[in-house]
């Protein structure tokens, strides 16, 4: 190590940063893809001492391919809990089934490890809550791997509204996204259950776009919003459908969201829309819009998109490069597992900290919570478990 790489690491973790991984499934594969890069990038940062997983030829399948690029192979466990006591880890990696994030989390902050976390941050608002006061109690960091903000288009519209301020001041925007699907997402049972997966694509993937959001325009204050499971039973086999896969989840949510700030946002997701697909993300302000092709002002001025990345880029400074992209990465889930070693490092907040991803993830619960009680609800209500009828028998069901 040199010199330079150093003089870069706190006196608490001259030795690499020791990582264990709870579940070894689908997403751990892609991680697998951005530990490589970090560690190639900044080597002696970190190493994954060991993985578990329930299934232990998905732990060694992990195991290997870490195997294949870091100097020694880790340890493969069956029981976290087992590894937890076995081995001298300063982090772990949750990537567990939305049921299983909470327990994994709040058993490794006990053990004094720092914790990042896979979205949606918990299966429900009273277990994000049990997470956060773990973190409290053990003053550890708890970060979320949420890549979606971090990528330079994202980058770019976040600069373009709220550092160029090329739509004026931001009024409303569409987010509509209309298509039919009958698959099993990620090829996951799981997710189509509502016990374990604590909701649909709402809490699953769209709190991805929540986050970004968040980050844009800031807090949500109240939601409006319906759901529907139109169609209740998926294929692992579309080809030939078969592999039936009963879902009790949505596959449809029409929401209106008020933002803290006034603005106001029409969101669509639906996987039950026969027909032609609709896919329409369009920002409007008092002087113009901006969606992925780029900016339309109101004088009828158009900058496309690959000009504002440039302008973007061109703009920042070399501090704000750093921070966004790390030693130059631009892969969004390898930057957002760097920001979580460099907050060990460094004990600062980690970009997206526990309390961030919950309030994401509060976001997705009052979807569901307006529709349970056919009204809108304030995110406050929503988060003090005044509204919960949809979340009860998922916390019933897990002891939460
Ligand atoms: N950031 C992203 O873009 C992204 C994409 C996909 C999935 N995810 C998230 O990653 C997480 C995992 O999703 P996935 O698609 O990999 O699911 P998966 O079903 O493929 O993998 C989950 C793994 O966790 C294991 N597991 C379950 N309980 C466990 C326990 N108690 N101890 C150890 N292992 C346990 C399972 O055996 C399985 O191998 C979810 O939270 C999901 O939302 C994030």
């Amino acid at each position: 190590m040199s010199d330079e790489q150093t003089e870069f690491l706190a006196p608490n973790f001259m030795n690499p940063i020791r990582l264990g991984l709870i579940g070894c499934g689908m997403i751990v594969g892609h991680h697998v893809t951005s530990y490589g890069e970090i560690y190639e990038t900044v080597p002696g940062l970190f190493e994954v001492a060991a993985a578990s997983d329930l299934d232990s030829e998905r732990a060694e399948n992990i195991a290997a391919k870490i195997g294949s690029f870091q100097s020694s192979k880790p340890v493969t466990y069956t029981d976290y809990k087992e590894m937890l006591e076995k081995e001298e880890l300063d982090a772990v990696s949750v990537a567990t089934p939305h049921f299983a994030h909470h327990q994994p989390s709040i058993d490794a902050l006990n053990k004094g490890l720092n914790v990042v976390v896979e979205k949606p941050f918990a299966i429900t608002i009273k277990a994000g809550l049990k997470m956060l006061q773990a973190v409290k109690k053990n003053n550890r960091i708890l970060a979320c791997a949420e890549p979606m903000r971090r990528s330079v288009g994202n980058r770019t519209i976040d600069w373009a509204i709220n550092r160029a301020g090329l739509i004026g001041e931001p009024r409303f925007f569409f987010y509509q996204h209309a298509r039919f699907s009958l698959g099993v997402v990620v090829g996951t049972p799981w997710r189509h259950q509502k016990l374990m997966s604590g909701g649909g694509w709402v809490h699953d993937g769209e709190v991805h776009y929540i986050d970004f959001l968040r980050m844009v325009f800031g807090d949500v204050a109240e939601v409006y919003a319906k759901i529907r499971n139109f169609e209740t039973t998926r294929y692992l086999d579309t080809q030939n459908w078969k592999n039936p896969v009963p879902s009790d989840v949505e596959d449809t949510a029409f929401a209106i969201l008020t933002f803290e700030s006034g603005l106001l946002a029409s969101f669509t997701w639906t996987h039950a829309a026969t027909g032609k697909p609709l896919d329409i993300v369009r920002y409007y302000g008092s002087e113009g819009s901006l969606d992925n092709e780029g900016v339309l002002s109101k004088s009828g001025e158009y900058t496309p998109m690959s000009e504002l990345e440039n302008k973007f880029m061109e703009s920042i400074t070399a501090k704000e490069k750093e921070k966004f992209f790390p030693h130059g990465m631009t892969n969004p889930s390898a930057i957002a597992f760097y920001n979580f070693f460099d907050s060990i490092r460094t004990g600062e907040k980690p970009e997206i900290s526990g309390e961030d991803a919950f309030a994401a993830q509060a976001i997705c619960e009052a979807v569901y919570e307006s529709d349970a009680c056919g009204q809108a609800v304030r995110m406050e209500d929503v988060i003090s478990g005044r509204f919960n009828a949809f979340q009860r028998e998922i916390d019933e069901r897990w002891n939460i």
